[in-house]
């Protein structure tokens, strides 16, 4: 048995799709034949990733940037409406924008835990919100949601990051069967360490609210993970694609784990 994701012709949004995880992700659908458009703040991130992915040979297949800031409502709006208005259809949504802080609680201020919900748990929901009654109109539809590992399991120096990973995982599965009446498959996936910008930036902020160096805290992190591996961001990318097939064609409302083992639980 070959594994056929038999996803070409299709239409997806990838938000936060100029870099790391968004970015792998984007590349992998695009090289399956999938219309792809990305949503993120920069815009000249966003051109070197459109030149990025346009480089992979792939016959067909369009991509487009669409320069949005994920915190504001009518962004959100921005990113649906110029899709529809380029491919006509959004078969596909990769909710993948996050950037919460790491810090120690005490020095945790209300805006930090404000800007990472806003961003991510808002940003997410929102999105769906916003998708949802296009593909309801069409009989289908394919959510994966990029959430973190510290929605199951807390750690002390990610608590805004955390939280909005804990409600998503309460959203995701809460809206699941909803959604499954109109053939809306929605699922979770949620990484462990993945060897992005954004792990880059974690780490530092880890390394000062421990008084402990950059490389102590990399050193820590593989120590935790029984693989002894940091996940690169295409394994996350090759799972959402698995996601949004017909091979998962019966799987919704559940969180899939990428950490190496770090979490094993009942
Ligand atoms: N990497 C990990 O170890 C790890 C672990 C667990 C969970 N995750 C989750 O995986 C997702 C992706 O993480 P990553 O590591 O790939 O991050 P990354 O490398 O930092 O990329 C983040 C992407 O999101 C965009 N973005 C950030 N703020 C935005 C905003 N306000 N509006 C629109 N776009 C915004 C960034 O572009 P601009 O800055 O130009 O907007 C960029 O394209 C996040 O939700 C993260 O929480 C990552």
């Amino acid at each position: 048995m070959s594994l056929e994701l038999k996803l070409s012709g299709k239409t997806a949004i990838v938000t936060g799709g100029s870099a790391g995880i968004g970015l792998a992700t984007a590349k992998a659908l695009y090289s399956e034949g999938v219309n792809v458009a990305i949503a993120s703040r920069n815009q000249e991130r966003l051109d070197r990733a459109v030149a990025d992915i346009q480089s992979l040979p792939t016959p067909g297949a369009k991509v487009i940037a669409i320069s949005a800031d994920l915190t504001k409502a009518e962004d959100v709006e921005k990113v649906v409406s110029t899709t529809l208005a380029q491919f006509n259809q959004i078969d596909i949504l990769i909710n993948n924008a996050g950037s919460a802080r790491a810090g120690s609680f005490l020095e945790s201020t209300d805006d930090l835990f404000l800007d990472a919900w806003n961003l991510k748990l808002l940003g997410y929901i929102r999105l769906v919100r916003a998708v949802v009654p296009h593909q309801k109109s069409r009989g289908d539809g394919r959510i994966v949601n990029i959430v973190g590992g510290a929605g199951r399991t807390p750690r002390p120096n990610f608590l805004a990051g955390g939280t909005s990973n804990a409600a998503l995982l309460n959203f995701t599965k809460g809206i699941s069967k909803e959604l499954a009446e109109y053939k809306i498959r929605i699922n979770a996936i949620s990484p462990g360490a993945t060897a992005t910008e954004r792990a880059e930036t974690l780490a530092r902020q880890n390394a000062q609210a421990q008084g402990i160096t950059v490389e102590q805290v990399k050193a820590q992190n593989i120590q935790n993970i029984p693989l002894k591996r940091i996940a690169q961001p295409e394994e996350i990318a090759a799972l959402a694609l698995f996601l949004v097939s017909d091979l998962a064609a019966s799987i919704t409302g559940t969180e899939i784990i990428v950490d190496g083992g770090s979490t094993p639980g009942v």
